[in-house]
């Protein structure tokens, strides 16, 4: 047992959207506390860029993959296989959103976010289950950490009917594999953050502006690295060996206050 409580120093860890926004500042801190990191997004010119940057820091590689097709979620577990004997920790981050009204609100804006942000993360997680037990026991699990959103905790400040639903939807699937992961002593957790700056983020920012978006936020800012990268750690060392099944708002008391 690691002398730390927060030591992820040398754990396998697969970041999915992992070359920009949340789940770089996810994978940077990994990468700085000494882990091996693989990070994963569909533009491979950039993902190869963002690993390169990640590994002057420390371990870092890019494995690019579309995670909205069935084959390259199977593409990609088979090649982590050949690289990897097991995995320590797998963040189901990539996501995506779409932004309507509900009388123009388009099929494909429904489709392609619940594909995402819903169905890849169940069947990643099915297609590293092996990987993910091979490394775990009872006393250390190993971990799957999703990211959600405060959007899926209450009904959303935009017409982002798909997306909100989604993250509803992943909050609910973090409970429910909850008990067959925990036969196979892997624990799972939701992350739902508030507003970071991210590309996202980006026309929400541009139409409302950080302060008028501060304003909805407890603690009056949006969330930064440091926010994100805390309590990414925690999920994925011995410090919460105890929980599972739960989602935890990173949000500055968004929720709290409603
Ligand atoms: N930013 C916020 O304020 C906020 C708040 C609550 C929740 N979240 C959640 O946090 C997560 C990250 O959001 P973000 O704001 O960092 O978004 P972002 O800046 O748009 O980054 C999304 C990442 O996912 C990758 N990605 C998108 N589609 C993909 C696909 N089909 N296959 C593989 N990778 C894909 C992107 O790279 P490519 O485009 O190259 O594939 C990119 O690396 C999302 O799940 C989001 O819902 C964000």
């Amino acid at each position: 047992m690691s002398e730390s409580l927060f030591d992820v120093k040398d754990k396998v860890v697969f970041v999915t959207g992992g070359s920009r926004g949340i789940g770089f500042m996810i994978a940077k801190a990994y990468v700085r506390a000494g882990a091996h990191v693989y990070i994963c997004s569909r533009n491979s010119g950039v993902c190869d860029e963002a690993a390169a940057g990640l590994g002057k820091l420390g371990e870092c590689a890019s494995l690019p993959a579309d995670l909205s097709q069935m084959s390259e979620i199977e593409r990609v577990c088979l090649e982590l296989q050949t690289r990897e004997s097991g995995l320590d920790v797998l963040v189901n981050n990539a996501g995506t959103t779409w932004g309507s009204s509900l009388p123009s609100f388009p099929e494909k804006g429904w489709d392609k976010v619940i594909s995402l942000n819903l169905k890849s993360p169940f069947f990643l997680i099915q297609s590293f289950l092996e990987m993910l037990a091979a490394k775990a026991t009872k006393g250390d699990p190993t971990r799957v950490i999703n990211i959600g959103s405060v959007d899926g905790l209450r009904t959303p400040l935009w017409d982002n009917y798909s997306y909100s639903v989604s993250k509803a939807g992943l909050h609910h699937l973090t409970k429910t594999l909850a008990t067959p992961l925990a036969r196979r002593h892997v624990n799972i957790n939701s992350i739902a953050p508030g507003p970071f700056v991210t590309d996202m983020m980006a026309p929400m920012i541009e139409s409302m502006g950080e302060e008028r978006i501060s304003e909805k936020v407890l603690l009056q800012r949006l969330g930064v690295y440091e926010d994100m990268a805390g309590v990414a750690l925690f999920f994925g060392s011995r410090a919460s060996a105890y929980i599972t099944g739960t989602i935890l708002p990173v949000d500055g008391g968004m929720t709290a206050a409603i």
